[in-house]
């Protein structure tokens, strides 16, 4: 079936991978990659599939109403799956304003204009979709119960033989919203605008709220991409706090999969969580990364540990995130694909096999930004 999809952030982290799959999969789509090409939007991501016959690409804002009205109807878009936003925490912490204008004002404007052009369809809502692509960090943070870490109450491929859980708690679709950071403050408004646009005037919506994505492309302001290059580069591993901290962690290919399946057989207005029951201590999984690129690079076990170095805490830092995705698991049978071990080996190796793709972002007028945000480093 011809259909006419626009994927908003196109140029990110996951969106990469997201517009990859569908230009490759569904040669009778086209696909329409829109993004601001802000400080983390970048083309060379999209290297590889840029001259497909059914991608286009667009430079846009998504808060600019008037540009989405013409993108949305100029190219007669029937599904949208938006994942432009801002996304890095720290940043949310110092400038929040910019925050509410993407993730907010943004996925509004993004909204407005698809009610527009779709009621103004003969066939109005009918196959038309609106994918919003959302955070686990909307429903707040869990309890640390378990400090040591129990074995994991459920696991997927993803999770280690023998996978801990640092906390009784898991965040179901369910699960009140509590955001705390502006970042997440600004992901859990958009939510509510799109489930509003379903409840007030039928448009058929879709939330899914993934936990941490890691994988190749991923801007190195996060945690990491961060480590894997000053690794390389023998500087300082900036660990938060006590590196205590939980996270879930799931490999970004599954994410896109998960997304290809939920736009296609989702049920309309549900919500569905995506992890891979795959929780990790910073500190733990900061020395797996060290183990891996010192193993990969040659260096002797162990040479690298001196770098890590523990910095003031992130203000408001979420303790834990766990996931629990036995929705998505039972009723449209996905799971990831990827045990963890083999995801870091594979995204450690990505990253030091792409040392240009990480220059060309780390240095020349950009590293001023990037020094400017980690000086405290
Ligand atoms: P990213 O920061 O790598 O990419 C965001 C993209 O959006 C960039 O290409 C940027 O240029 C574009 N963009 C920013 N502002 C824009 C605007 N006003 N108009 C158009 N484009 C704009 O982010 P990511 O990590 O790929 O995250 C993508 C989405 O997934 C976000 O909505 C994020 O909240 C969500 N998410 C991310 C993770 C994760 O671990 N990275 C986990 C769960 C959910
Ligand atoms: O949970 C999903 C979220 O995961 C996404 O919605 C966000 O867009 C994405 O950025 C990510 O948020 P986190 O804040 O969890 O990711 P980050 O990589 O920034 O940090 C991971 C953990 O590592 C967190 O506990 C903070 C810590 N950290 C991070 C950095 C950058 C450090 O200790 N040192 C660092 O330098």
């Amino acid at each position: 079936m011809k259909r006419n999809i626009l994927i908003t952030g196109g140029a990110g982290f996951i969106g990469n991978h997201v517009v990859r799959l569908f230009v490759n999969k569904y040669p009778d789509y086209n696909i329409v990659n829109l993004d601001k090409l802000t400080y983390a939007g970048n083309l060379a991501n999209l290297k590889d599939i840029e001259n497909k016959p059914n991608y286009t690409f667009i430079k846009g804002d998504i808060a600019d109403l008037e540009d989405m009205r013409r993108v949305i109807t100029g190219h007669k878009i029937d599904g949208i799956i938006h994942l432009a936003a801002e996304s890095h925490v720290d940043r949310s912490i110092k400038d929040p304003f910019t925050f509410a204008r993407t993730n907010v004002m943004g996925t509004l404007s993004l909204l407005q204009a698809a009610k527009e052009y779709w009621e103004s369809c003969p066939e109005k809502y009918e196959g038309k979709l609106f994918y919003h692509i959302s955070t686990d960090e909307v429903y707040g943070a869990l309890e640390l119960t378990n400090p040591e870490g129990i074995p994991a109450p459920f696991t997927t491929k993803a999770s280690a033989g023998e996978h801990e859980a640092y906390g009784s708690e898991f965040f179901l679709e369910t699960t009140k919203y509590n955001p705390h950071s502006p970042y997440s403050a600004s992901k859990a408004s958009s939510d509510h605008f799109v489930r509003a646009y379903h409840d007030t005037y039928g448009m058929p919506t879709l939330v899914t709220n993934c936990s941490n994505n890691y994988g190749p492309y991923q801007f190195p302001e996060k945690l990491i991409p961060l480590f894997i290059n000053n690794i390389r580069h023998g500087k300082p591993l900036p660990v938060y706090g006590k590196g205590e901290n939980v996270r879930d962690w799931l490999y970004v290919e599954d994410h896109a999969r998960a997304i290809d399946l939920i736009f296609h057989s989702g049920n309309v207005a549900e919500t569905y969580n995506i992890g891979g029951f795959n929780e990790w201590k910073n500190i733990d999984l900061i020395k797996v990364i060290i183990k891996t690129v010192d193993r990969l690079l040659g260096n002797p076990e162990g040479h690298s540990e001196h770098l890590i170095t523990y910095v003031t805490d992130r203000l408001g830092h979420d303790m834990r995130y766990a996931i629990d995705s036995r929705k998505l698991q039972s009723e449209l049978g996905w799971e990831p694909s990827l045990q963890f071990e083999e995801g870091i080996e594979k995204t450690v190796r990505w990253y030091l096999d792409n040392q240009d793709w990480m220059d060309n972002i780390t240095s020349g007028a950009y590293a001023k930004y990037y020094e400017e945000m980690y000086k405290s480093i």
